[in-house]
């Protein structure tokens, strides 16, 4: 758990960073620089990620057992957002830091903190799921992302024709959780996703500046496919034409079949979690709000459908029309049954008609892209 001493300086940094960001831009903007800058825990018991992923921080969000008012965005606050990482934590000075883009590239390209905060951002509603999240469970959370566009980098570095792949590296690393010692963690994408306009380089979860362990300074955000190539603590981006070997891009994060072939997993599945009720939680009353969230990944969410004790599905409805890269909620007014214990599964189809599959494929080895129902046990009093 954090301390509050580490909360209060984190704040602390943050005003001090943003303060400097404000005053950054206003002198550069006085001389008509800034635009042109760059051209040059457990849910009532049951774990959230599939077993043999761990150091993460699980959490039941504010969201979680509490209703989505109409009013909230359903953004995760920064505290809340679900935390996975491979090593622990590197401590980076920002006054010291610097991205470098390098590889097949015509111009590599060499930045400071200041550069980045300087570059000209966007801000995007996105929702980041970890491939080894349980169905219901806590590893997908939202937040607002600000950052530069990463084709934006690219294109100043003038990639060299016949680049295929964009690696992120990451300044963690060591011999944790399986790696062989000296890896550090990397990840590679191809470079349509990286040239992409809704990949960004991020430097501010929800108008703060990226909290230590979500990546400061700066990390990748690979809107719509799962979290494990949103690499954080970026230091270098290397542009090239061949496929990546890396630790975390051959042997973790792959689909393994039982014939043994493997596949790389990148884009998020259509997937849907109760917010209310939580599991065992004891309804009274005959009316009764159940709530939740639906995602799916580039495809946006086209129906919600709830069902109670094997029966049959029915709709939920949608509270906005859906977006892609974000999750939209859902609500279903349950008139309650009679008092005694209920079962209620959650299943979404996207707008290209994948539904949520009601049994895992038995030809996945692996645990990842789990995205059966999620199911809940609750007690109608
Ligand atoms: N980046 C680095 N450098 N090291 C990591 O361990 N974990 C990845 C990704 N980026 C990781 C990383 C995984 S598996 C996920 S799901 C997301 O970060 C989680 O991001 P978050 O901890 O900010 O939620």
């Amino acid at each position: 758990m954090q301390s509050f001493d580490e909360k209060d300086a984190r704040t602390r940094r943050a005003a001090r960073t943003i303060g400097r960001r404000e005053f950054l831009r206003a002198a550069l903007a006085s001389t008509g620089l800034a635009a042109a800058h760059l051209s040059g825990e457990t849910l009532s018991g049951i774990g959230h990620f599939a077993p043999g992923l761990i150091g993460l921080r699980s959490l039941t969000g504010p969201s979680e057992g509490s209703t989505i008012s109409a009013n909230t965005s359903a953004v995760t606050s920064n505290a809340d957002f679900f935390i996975r990482n491979h090593f622990t934590t590197p401590r980076i000075n920002e006054e010291k830091w610097t991205l470098e883009v390098g590889g097949m590239v015509e111009k590599p390209v060499k930045l400071s903190y200041s550069d980045i905060l300087l570059a000209s951002s966007e801000r995007r509603h996105v929702t980041l799921e970890c491939a080894g999240n349980l169905s219901g469970g806590a590893g997908v959370s939202t937040s607002v992302w600000s950052g530069l566009p990463l084709q934006m980098l690219l294109k100043q570095a003038v990639v060299q024709p016949g680049a295929s792949t964009v690696i992120f590296h990451g300044a963690d690393g060591g011999e944790g959780d399986g790696a062989p010692a000296g890896t550090h963690f990397a990840r590679a994408i191809p470079i349509e996703k990286a040239m992409d306009a809704s990949t960004l380089l991020a430097y501010e979860m929800n108008g703060a500046p990226l909290p230590p362990e979500h990546g400061f300074p700066l990390r990748a955000l690979v809107s719509g496919w799962y979290g494990m190539d949103s690499v954080k603590w970026l230091r270098r981006i290397e542009v090239s034409n061949e496929p990546f070997k890396g630790y975390f891009q051959q042997e973790r994060y792959v689909a393994l079949k039982s014939n043994g072939q493997r596949e790389i997993i990148s884009r998020m599945r259509v997937n849907s979690k109760f917010v209310r009720p939580l599991i065992e939680e004891e309804i009274r009353g005959r009316e009764y709000r159940i709530e939740g969230f639906a995602w799916a990944g580039e495809n946006k969410v086209a129906k919600v459908e709830l069902r109670f004790d094997g029966g049959a599905w029915q709709a939920a409805t949608l509270r906005d029309s859906a977006t892609t890269l974000l999750w939209t909620a859902w609500s279903y007014e349950w008139t309650t049954p009679r008092a005694g214990q209920h079962v209620i599964e959650v299943r979404a189809t996207d707008d290209a008609g994948n539904s949520q599959p009601l049994a895992r494929d038995p030809d996945r080895k692996d645990d990842y892209e789990l995205n059966t129902p999620h199911r809940i046990s609750v007690k109608v009093g």
